[in-house]
């Protein structure tokens, strides 16, 4: 058992023990540190002042990825390189970043630019040349600039990645990653004491004897459902599980016929695997909150948290997918749909969690779609989401529809009554759609809230159906989208 955790700072392994479970690492920067570059916005993950880059090994090399230190746990650091925008210069000369903001008037009064700066350093390392401007509007999607603008700092980003990548921190990858690997021991971690304390258990056993130990403590994987509980509804948790490190539980295997997801794979490393799957649904990861949300959120989480406007839990359930849990020795697997009951309840016993999730792959007499209806097309959580999936015989004759919706109700939810008038007539049969969009208005009691009225989202479901139907039919999207077009983007991934 450990009782400190351990990371890389410039360098060196710091280790800290002795700290609140709540800590965020922004609190840890700025005021344990006294590293004040790294800002504080919003405090919700939504503004990007406070990004820094969490480098981790993979196959062997280290990654870098931005995350929101203001909702980043301090104690989710464990074993990783956190590095900070006063880390970026090497000596006197300003890191190829930094120095393409200055010449391209990237910063005005500068309170975002760290985090950008911090966002651009991240994609640098992802990259191996050039970028494009789309590449890096999604890399800068979660940083808010009010003076600025975009256009100088998109330029400076396209400016700088034409740069050698042999900055200080490729030089230094070789030691780097030797490190990482040296910090990624099996040994559990707990800090604090039985009624305070910051866990993160090494494997799935330990997890399982220690959340049996203590069902009233929270589960984080990705916080960033729970960083918001404790910077937002100020709420006090005082025993914390960080599952982060469990040995196993970020697998993402592909069997060919199903894809396996860990309960604490991110939606960074899902996104290709489910784009994989179909483009829509590739789409739809990308435009899950930002980089930075996609790094830390995971798949589990977006499950687990039982939201009814969650975006994956209604694309997995029209795509038949099943749900793994755990409670001390016992396993199960359940349909996905059965696991939301009611309005933040969940078929989740005391002590019980969730280990992975199966999502089926599309077979070739199968069709899929799923579209998610925002307020702002990035970083936005949906009004309404909605997914289908048709089984067609070769006669285009329906033998099986799946449609499932977000914001629709107090739950993800199947539209059994739509589905039902699509089961076993022609796709093209109007009559039958007819009945479908019926059958939905009773299938639905919508939410009605700031994000959408009721009658605004039965509306736009009834839209969606519309959509999907013209599309299974045969309509190209050219006709029925103005963005995500499908045959745009399998001709660009050709
Ligand atoms: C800026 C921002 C933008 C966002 N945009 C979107 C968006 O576009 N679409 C969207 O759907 N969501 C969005 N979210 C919400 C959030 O990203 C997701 O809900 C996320 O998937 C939660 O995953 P996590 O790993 O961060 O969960 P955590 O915050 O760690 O946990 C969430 C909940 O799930 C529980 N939990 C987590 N893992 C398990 C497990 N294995 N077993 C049992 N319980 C578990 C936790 O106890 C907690 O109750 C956004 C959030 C932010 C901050
Ligand atoms: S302070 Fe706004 S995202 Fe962290
Ligand atoms: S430079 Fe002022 S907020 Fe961006």
């Amino acid at each position: 058992m450990r009782d400190t955790i351990r990371f890389i700072r410039r360098g060196g392994i710091v280790e800290v023990g002795d700290f609140d479970p709540m800590t965020m690492l922004l609190d840890h920067l700025r005021l344990d540190e006294g590293a004040k570059g790294t800002k504080e916005g919003c405090g919700e993950g939504d503004c990007g002042a406070c990004t820094v880059a969490i480098g981790r090994c993979r196959n062997g090399e280290v990654v870098y990825e931005p995350v929101n230190a203001c909702i980043q746990l301090l104690g989710m650091v464990d074993g990783t390189e956190v590095v900070a925008i006063e880390d970026l210069a090497d000596g006197d000369t300003l890191h190829p970043i930094q120095q393409a903001m200055v010449d391209r008037h990237g910063s005005q009064c500068g309170f975002c630019t760290p985090g950008f700066v911090m966002s651009l350093f991240a994609l640098f390392h992802a990259s191996e040349g050039p970028v494009t401007r789309g590449e890096i509007n999604d890399w800068i999607a979660g940083n808010l600039c009010r003076c600025t603008g975009y256009r100088p700092i998109v330029d400076a980003g396209l400016e700088a990645s034409t740069a050698p990548r042999a900055d200080k921190f490729h030089r230094a990858s070789a030691d780097t990653a030797g490190i990482l690997q040296f910090l990624a021991d099996d040994r559990d971690l707990f800090i604090g004491d039985e009624e305070r304390f910051f866990a993160a258990p090494a494997s799935v056993d330990a997890l399982a004897a220690l959340y049996q130990r203590h069902p009233t403590a929270v589960i984080v994987a990705g916080a960033t459902d729970v960083g918001l509980w404790i910077t937002k509804q100020l709420r006090d948790i005082p025993k914390i599980i960080h599952i982060g490190r469990v040995a196993g539980m970020n697998r993402i295997e592909d069997t060919g016929r199903e894809i396996l997801i860990g309960a604490t794979a991110t939606y960074a490393t899902a996104e290709p695997y489910m784009r994989a799957i179909d483009p829509d649904l590739g789409e739809l990861f990308r435009r899950i909150g930002s980089k930075q949300v996609r790094a830390s959120g995971t798949v589990g989480g977006n499950v687990a948290n039982g939201s009814p406007i969650g975006d994956t839990p209604p694309a997995l359930i029209a795509l038949g997918a099943t749900m793994e849990l755990r409670r001390g020795d016992r396993a199960r697997v359940i349909p996905l749909e059965d696991f939301f009951i009611d309005y933040g309840k969940q078929n989740r016993a005391s002590g019980e969690f969730v280990t992975g999730l199966l999502v089926p792959r599309l077979r070739e007499d199968q069709v899929f779609r799923c579209y998610k209806v925002t307020k702002r097309f990035d970083q936005d959580i949906s009004a309404v989401m909605g997914a289908f999936r048709f089984t067609l015989d070769a006669d285009g004759l329906v033998r099986e529809a799946r449609i499932a919706y977000g914001g629709m109700a107090g739950t993800p939810k199947r539209a059994k009554g739509a589905e039902a008038a699509l089961n076993g007539s022609a796709i093209r049969d109007s009559a039958a759609w007819s009945n479908a969009f019926a059958a939905l208005r009773e299938d639905y009691a919508p939410l009605d809230d700031h994000r959408a009225s009721a009658a605004y989202r039965a509306e736009i479901a009834h839209a969606l159906l519309g959509k999907a139907l013209l599309e299974a039919a045969g309509t190209s999207t050219a006709r029925t989208r103005l963005v995500g077009r499908r045959e745009e983007i399998v001709h660009a991934a050709e």
